[in-house]
């Protein structure tokens, strides 16, 4: 049964956010692309903590999608090293504010030092009853990790560890990369209106607040300025209510 808002907003909000516009940022002052993406790894850390503030359960973050591979090398590279000293900066604070950092997607890719550090991340930050599940999306694509899941139930039905009759809305989200099983709220900053392959299965009912800005330009106002907007909302799950 559908949850009501009440009982959604008790539970805390499940929350995704599209963090696009730092190209675009960076191009408006001037400035080379990985500044952009520089200040806005500055921005998550401002939303971070206005999401404990607000009692968010969980908070994810599309940061490298499967598409993004097809970008210069040069801009992959500085990425790669964002990744790490991002998380060499941050992962001290966010064990301090006890939150729990998780990344899907497939790594394989970004290279072991990239592996090896977001690891690290992950095991200090195992925190029991965090204050917020922080989940970063890195080389994730939505349509890849439904080709995943599904290979990975149809290899169970043919060992037969598991019935075709056996699956569910709930097995698809076990077996998806994604730790989030429904989307409350998505946000995409950037000005455009798409999904760009996120949360293509977590987000069936996810209200979608799109803001004009620039992801590095984003602040706690309008953050909180979205949510205030969610709990407007009248959300009927079909129903008629
Ligand atoms: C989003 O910002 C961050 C990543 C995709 C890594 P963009 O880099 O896409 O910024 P724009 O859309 O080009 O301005
Ligand atoms: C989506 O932004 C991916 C991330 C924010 C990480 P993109 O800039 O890659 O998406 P498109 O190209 O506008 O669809
Ligand atoms: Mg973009």
């Amino acid at each position: 049964m559908a949850k009501t808002l009440g009982q959604i907003l008790k539970s805390g909000l499940n929350i995704a956010v599209i963090m696009d516009g730092n190209g675009r940022w960076a191009l408006s002052n001037s400035l080379n692309v990985s500044k952009g993406h520089q200040k806005g790894v500055q921005v998550v850390r401002d939303i971070v903590e206005e999401a404990i503030r607000q009692k968010i359960s969980s908070l994810t973050l599309y940061a490298f999608s499967s598409e993004n591979w097809s970008r210069p090398k040069a801009e992959i590279d500085a990425i790669k090293k964002l990744v790490i000293t991002a998380v060499d900066e941050q992962v001290p604070e966010l064990v301090q504010q006890k939150v729990k950092l998780k990344f899907f997607g497939r790594h394989d890719d970004f290279g072991s030092k990239v592996l090896t550090k977001i690891k690290e991340a992950e095991s200090q930050t195992n925190i029991p009853s965090p204050s917020l599940h922080l989940n970063v999306a890195l080389g994730y694509g939505g349509r890849q990790d439904i080709v995943d899941l599904t290979k990975q139930i149809a290899s169970k039905v043919l060992s037969k560890e598991i019935n075709a009759e056996d699956i569910n809305e709930e097995m698809i989200s076990n077996y998806s990369c994604v730790p989030e099983d429904k989307i409350d709220l998505l946000i995409r900053t950037g000005g455009d209106k798409r999904i760009s392959n996120f949360l293509l299965y977590q987000i069936a009912y996810a209200e979608i607040c799109f803001v004009e800005k620039f992801w590095p330009d984003f602040d706690k106002d309008d953050f909180i300025d979205c949510i205030n907007n969610f709990k407007k909302v009248s959300r009927r799950f079909g129903a008629r209510v």
